[in-house]
């Protein structure tokens, strides 16, 4: 299979493997069972969330607090949260009315699997129990809840978050968009909630201005890195290595760098923002060697 640029690293593997069982772990206790009721709501949140998603937001946090000496223990709320608002934005994403998805995670998506209205409901319920995680985290102080739950709300809506990217990348379906535009709609619909990922977990670590500075900057390449290569796998991946169904946003006539660039200025442009998140890492003093394999992960990833 063709990826951005394919290289396999055992460390980081071991890395993603750790935090993604301790996240499943900590989702786990979070959410309420399938036995819950009303149970279809809870059986549709369990659907979407533990269907095998990489985790990639969560991680990150850890991440990034890990390089700030902060102790997972005081992580791991607040990277579920992260994992519970992407969830939800997924299971938004593939409603009829928005992307019109029916494979999700390698699983029929939330609104093809119950129906819509316990889709919208689900997602629904994933964002607000995220911000409930935070504020109910009795680990952190109450300013750092605080500091947490702004980031996560200005990262999740609008005008400045991923509300107001996935409204532009709607409309984009209907016109023309320049270059700028498009980066502008990954900004916004991709990299807010990454680039308040690693911020949270900084800011858990107790960073630096100038530290939160680096790692925002960090932020905003990877997240911009995210989307190049999710518009990239699009064309060229299985939906078996994708969990959901390539090909999507040309028929979509999505605004993508494929679609505005074609593939060799989309590999260039990968590795542009991965060199730049690199470098912003070059600013902060302190051990970000699993920061850089997450952007290394993020330039070769295959699904
Ligand atoms: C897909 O995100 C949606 C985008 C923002 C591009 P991921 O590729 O992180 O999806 P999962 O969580 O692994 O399923
Ligand atoms: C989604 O972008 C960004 C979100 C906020 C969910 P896409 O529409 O490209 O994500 P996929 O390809 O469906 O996962
Ligand atoms: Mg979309
Ligand atoms: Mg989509
Ligand atoms: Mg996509």
């Amino acid at each position: 299979m063709q990826t951005i640029v394919p290289t396999k690293n055992e460390n980081l593997d071991r890395l993603l493997a750790e935090s993604r069982a301790l996240i499943e772990v900590e989702l786990n206790s979070l959410l309420p069972s399938t036995a819950t009721a009303p149970e279809k709501i809870h059986q549709a949140i369990r659907w979407s969330v533990f269907a095998g998603g990489k985790r990639f937001r969560p991680t990150l946090l850890l991440a990034t607090g890990h390089a700030f000496g902060a102790a997972n223990q005081v992580l791991i709320r607040t990277a579920c949260a992260f994992e519970m608002v992407h969830t939800y934005s997924l299971i938004h994403d593939d409603l009829p009315s928005m992307d019109d998805d029916d494979l999700r995670r390698g699983r029929p998506t939330c609104h093809v699997r119950f129906d819509e209205a316990t889709a919208i409901l689900a997602g629904d319920a994933l964002q607000t129990l995220a911000f409930r995680t935070i504020a109910e985290d009795a680990g952190l102080s109450p300013e750092i809840r605080i500091a947490l739950i702004a980031e996560l709300s200005w990262a999740a809506g609008t005008p400045e978050g991923m509300v107001a990217g996935q409204a532009l990348d709607m409309e984009a379906e209907t016109r023309q968009v320049n270059r700028a535009q498009l980066e502008e709609i990954h900004r916004l619909k991709t990299g807010a909630l990454i680039v308040a990922a690693a911020r949270c977990g900084a800011i858990i670590g107790g960073a630096s201005e100038s530290e939160l500075g680096a790692i925002t900057r960090y932020g905003s390449h990877l997240g911009l890195l995210f989307q190049i290569t999710d518009d990239f796998l699009d064309v060229t991946a299985t939906a078996e290595a994708l969990g959901k169904t390539p090909g999507k946003d040309a028929r979509s006539n999505k605004a993508t760098y494929p679609a505005l660039h074609g593939m060799e200025d989309t590999r260039a442009a990968a590795i542009t923002a991965h060199r730049d998140a690199c470098e912003a890492l070059d600013q902060i003093d302190r051990p970000t060697d699993a920061l850089r394999h997450i952007a290394d992960f993020i330039l070769h990833r295959t699904g």
